[in-house]
Parts: C-alpha cells; sequence; structure tokens
C-alpha cells in the first residue's frame, strides 16, 4: 500500500553505515528525508549521495536529519562510501539503511515492479517532527534529484507548518508567500504586520514572516 501525505511514517529498525538504528530515534524531534538509491555502485546514486553530504549543512539549519537506504547490505555500502568520497569529494555523512531483505523498502512501497522487480525508485519522503509524511517524490532510476528543490520544499514545509500561509509557484525562500483563504483581512493586519497586497479575495501575498 503505498504512503500518502498526512499519513505516520512507518517506523523500523534496521542495519545501516553508522550501527543499527530505530528511524523515530534517529529522527528525534526534528525532520527527516529517507531517500531511496536503486542499488549500490550505480552513478547516478553515487553522485546524489555525493550531492546530500555536501549539502548537510543546510539540512542541519533546517533540523534536518538525512538517511539513506539502497537494498545491499552494510558491507557493500561500506565500500561504495570509499568510492562516493573518491569521486564526488564529500564524505558521506548520514547513514545509508542495508536492506538486502527490501524490509525498508518494502514498508516504504519503494520498489515499484513494473518499473523494476529488484531495484527501487528514487524515492523521497519527508517527515515532520510529529513522524507524518509531508511530502512523497518518486523519480526513476535513470533521474537524478535535485538537491535545491529538496530544500526549498523543505523550506516551504517549515513555513507552513509555522504559519497559515502558502507558497506560490516557483517560490524560493525570502520571496513573498500567500496568505491562507482562512485568515480574514481583518486577522491578517495583525498576522502579517509588514501587511499584505491583495490581488483577488482569495489571492493576498505577504512578505515572508519570519524574515
Ligand atoms: C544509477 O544510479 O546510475 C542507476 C541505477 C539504476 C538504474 C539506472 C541508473
Amino acid at each position: 500500500m503505498s504512503i500518502r501525505l498526512g499519513d505516520a511514517a512507518p517506523d523500523f529498525t534496521a542495519d545501516t553505515t553508522e550501527g543499527p538504528l530505530n528511524f523515530y530515534d534517529y529522527l528525534g524531534d526534528g525532520w527527516g528525508i529517507l531517500f531511496s538509491h536503486p542499488k549500490d555502485f550505480t552513478p547516478v546514486c553515487t553522485t546524489e549521495l555525493g550531492a546530500f553530504a555536501a549539502r548537510r549543512g543546510d539540512f542541519d539549519k533546517r533540523n534536518t536529519k538525512l538517511i539513506a537506504v539502497s537494498v545491499d547490505n552494510v558491507e557493500s555500502h561500506q565500500r561504495w562510501k570509499a568510492d562516493i568520497s573518491e569521486t564526488q569529494g564529500a564524505e558521506l555523512n548520514f547513514p545509508i539503511i542495508g536492506d538486502e531483505d527490501h524490509r525498508v523498502a518494502d514498508l516504504y512501497d519503494m520498489i515499484h515492479p513494473n518499473a523494476s522487480d529488484t531495484m527501487t525508485v528514487r524515492s523521497v519522503f519527508i517527515v515532520d517532527p510529529a513522524k507524518k509524511v509531508k511530502l512523497t517524490l518518486t523519480y526513476p532510476a535513470s533521474t537524478g534529484r535535485n538537491v535545491d528543490e529538496i530544500v526549498r520544499v523543505l523550506d516551504s514545509l517549515q513555513l507552513s507548518a509555522q504559519y497559515p500561509v502558502s507558497t506560490p509557484i516557483d517560490w524560493k525562500d525570502g520571496e513573498d508567500v500567500i496568505i491562507a483563504p482562512s485568515v480574514s483581512d481583518e486577522d491578517a493586519k495583525t498576522k502579517f504586520p509588514k501587511g499584505f497586497r491583495k490581488v483577488k479575495d482569495y489571492l493576498r501575498f505577504t512578505p515572508q514572516p519570519n524574515k
């Protein structure tokens, strides 16, 4: 059964490159990103893991832990880690789950048999501090993900968790946001003291409230 937005993220205990861990304990009271890799020693995955490792500081700033899963064992991941450092210029600084038996991949419906019986697709799950799934992304094995986009969505999710706002098309951190329709103009004046611009009754922009 696929995982939908708002579902509780399935918890699990697994062996990883940083030792055995429990997913919920690893996330603690922060945000988390679980993402899958079709297989070890594959080229696109190698570039992705290097890029996520290089951007670890951006995730730390957002109180967000990274954890990857690949359907090979931890011993294989450890050997792959050396290649990632050598070729991508970044040391892997978050755990990769050993998932030879596909336990985590199955729990998160990461294997799509019409794409491949054995390899996962490239899934991304963003989990909030209440352990609810806030974002799912699915890419084919042949397309590498985009770290900027994942950070951008995280910023949007964290903002709308804190304020009654949503973010428009192509929004980036620092740009104007949209006031939720549930907020009256009267309430908007107090909730958004920087003011707002009303284009339509249902379309009101305000400067990003936490900047
Ligand atoms: C890759 O990471 O390069 C890859 C993995 C599985 C299938 C195709 C590409």
